[in-house]
């Protein structure tokens, strides 16, 4: 992986925090549905609606998240520092309003990040919450079989190269990328790890992508039985939405065994 990716991923480990604490800010009313049209966000979507994708997780380090149990919450390896013990993320459900005051809000007690997680593929963590949040979950996917299609990315970061984290959940859909076209984007895009990500976007134009803040949560599907299935992480990208440049998804599929094992760890 090149250095611009690993800054990438830094600046928004890094950048977490601040864009958390920013996002409370009263001023951050500018991304208001009402506005959708100005701006279009995740980058190129709309405004989801409150219940309609109920697992979508906001952590405070500014990451997202989904909820793959009722007290764990599937998310980015870069979301997080470490495994162990960690009191100190919240996660916020049960809104598309990050300011809703219907909002729920349990701590973290442990956070397992993946075996062997060293900034390259493996891009996958379980955040134990101290409470059990009672909203659906989201069911992983254990095949390569929902791995192709088009995907549905939500997500409270920027709604463009450079912009601001959201207040509201924004959605949008991208088109799977096959490994050898997402590799020929060149750049980081040549070190893709393919037996652990999975591309997805607008090879020809750009315009829809996910962006910094987005990080950790689901790109999923609906899978035969109309169920919502998750087949993506999201973990970079150079750029957001560029055209030739698409997203990279941790492929689920791949680590489904492991973060299930994972999860038994944290006590389900
Ligand atoms: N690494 C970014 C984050 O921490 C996610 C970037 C996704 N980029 C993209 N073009 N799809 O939030």
């Amino acid at each position: 992986m090149n250095t611009l990716v690993k800054t990438l991923k830094r600046a928004a480990a890094a950048g977490a925090v601040v864009l958390a604490a920013v996002s409370l800010q009263p001023n951050m009313a500018q991304a208001q549905p009402a506005d959708a049209g100005a701006a279009p966000p995740v980058v190129g979507g709309k405004p989801a609606a409150k219940g309609e994708f109920p697992f979508m997780v906001r952590l405070s380090m500014g990451c997202g998240g989904a909820l793959y149990s009722k007290t764990i919450v599937l998310t980015a390896a870069h979301c997080v520092r470490g495994s162990g013990s960690n009191t100190g993320i919240t996660a916020t459900a049960g809104v598309v309003d990050l300011q809703d005051s219907s909002a729920v809000k349990v701590k973290s007690t442990r956070v397992l990040q993946a075996p062997g997680y060293n900034g390259t593929g493996k891009d996958w963590a379980l955040i134990k919450l101290a409470q059990p949040i009672d909203l659906p979950t989201l069911q992983i996917a254990k095949s390569t079989d929902y791995d192709n299609g088009t995907f549905t990315v939500a997500g409270w970061g920027a709604d463009r190269e450079g912009g601001n984290q959201q207040r509201y959940l924004l959605k949008a859909e991208v088109p799977f990328v096959d490994d050898a076209t997402c590799k020929s984007a060149g750049g980081s895009y040549k070190d893709l790890v393919t037996a652990e990500e999975i591309c997805a976007g607008k090879m020809d134009t750009g315009g829809v992508d996910t962006c910094q803040g987005d990080s950790g949560g689901p790109m999923f599907r609906k899978d035969n039985a109309g169920a919502w299935i998750q087949v993506g992480i999201v973990s970079w990208g150079e750029g957001c939405a560029r055209p030739g440049k698409p997203g990279v998804y941790t492929e689920v599929s791949h680590f489904a065994k492991d973060i299930e094992a994972g999860a038994a760890q944290l006590g389900g």
